[in-house]
């Protein structure tokens, strides 16, 4: 009787992923976001509701990430990014935040075994942030993970850890102002002096263009990625929480009520299909930017 329940279920569970790769053929005949941002917001608050045990939340959590992703990657959506652990998050209880690391450092050991998601579907990992806030066992985790997966390459899984959209700003200025000032020095050790003529001997000018856009892009944590497309973030919350700031200028955002461990597959859906209605709109105001 066991045997016959579990070949029903994995009839069931065949017949619902035939539904959904059909919906995705469907879904295709638009053009699909090439980044999905993902807040993952309302994990305690939704063991709070189940009457569950403190930090249960957080791995029910992980679960519905690894939906989120399964989705993302049977759609063909190369780049995602989720807000695993910001820096306003280490001033949580320590018991708290220490029983998040530990969650964050079984789950990444547990991201570069053969069978895990990144792996079946040749995802590479960067942990995005300042790693080095982060205890060693977790750093030395993340660091593992980076390398094992640097040879897939048909998908980028960004987890923004230690991260807040402010921190990976001002690390993108100092690394740009570091450079220039390493490049006058070399310039000035040369003998070469730092081109005046460059901006037509006006100090003023060359003072101005030193440090340019697409330097602070360049050192961006997050130029492993084009900009989002698309934004959610659970649990009704409407706010981007230091979040990919510099990035989301022009992407969909979509907040629906429910509770991270309770986002499913009706809420992918929708927030492509949101994206696919507002892309044009979207694009033609990047353009007049
Ligand atoms: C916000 O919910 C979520 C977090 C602080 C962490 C979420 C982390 C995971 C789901 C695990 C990710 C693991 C890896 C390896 C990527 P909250 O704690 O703010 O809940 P609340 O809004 O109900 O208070
Ligand atoms: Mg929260």
């Amino acid at each position: 009787e066991k045997r016959n329940g579990n070949s029903a279920n994995q009839i069931f569970w065949s017949i619902v992923s035939f539904l959904r790769r059909c919906l995705f053929l469907v879904i295709c005949a638009c053009p699909i976001p090439h980044h999905i941002a993902f807040i993952m917001d309302g994990n305690r608050r939704y063991a709070k509701k189940q009457k569950l045990m403190e930090g249960t939340g957080h791995r029910v959590g992980f679960v519905a990430l690894m939906s989120m992703l399964k989705y993302c990657y049977e759609l063909g959506v190369r780049y995602v990014t989720i807000y695993a652990f910001s820096i306003e998050n280490f001033k949580r209880q320590p018991e708290e935040v220490q029983s998040l690391m530990d969650l964050m450092q079984e789950k990444i050991e547990g991201l570069i075994k053969e069978e895990s998601i990144v792996n079946r579907y040749g995802v590479k990992v960067h942990f995005i942030g300042n790693l080095k806030l982060l205890s060693e066992p977790v750093r030395l985790a993340a660091e593992r993970a980076m390398v094992a997966t640097a040879n897939n390459s048909r998908g980028v899984l960004s987890i923004c850890i230690a991260y807040t959209s402010t921190d990976e700003i001002v690390h993108a200025v100092q690394e740009s102002c570091e450079e220039k000032w390493n490049e006058i020095s070399a310039l000035n050790a040369s003998g070469a002096g730092y081109g005046l003529d460059k901006f037509g001997g006006n100090e003023k000018d060359e003072r101005e263009n030193i440090v340019k856009l697409t330097d602070i892009e360049r050192h961006m944590y997050m130029a492993v990625a084009p900009d989002p497309d698309i934004l959610i973030r659970t649990s009704g919350e409407t706010r981007l929480s230091n979040f990919l700031l510099w990035q989301s200028a022009y992407c969909c955002l979509y907040c629906p009520s429910v509770l991270w461990p309770e986002i499913g597959f009706r809420h992918f859906v929708w927030a492509i299909l949101n994206f696919q209605c507002n892309r044009l709109y979207l694009e033609r105001k990047k353009k007049q930017s």
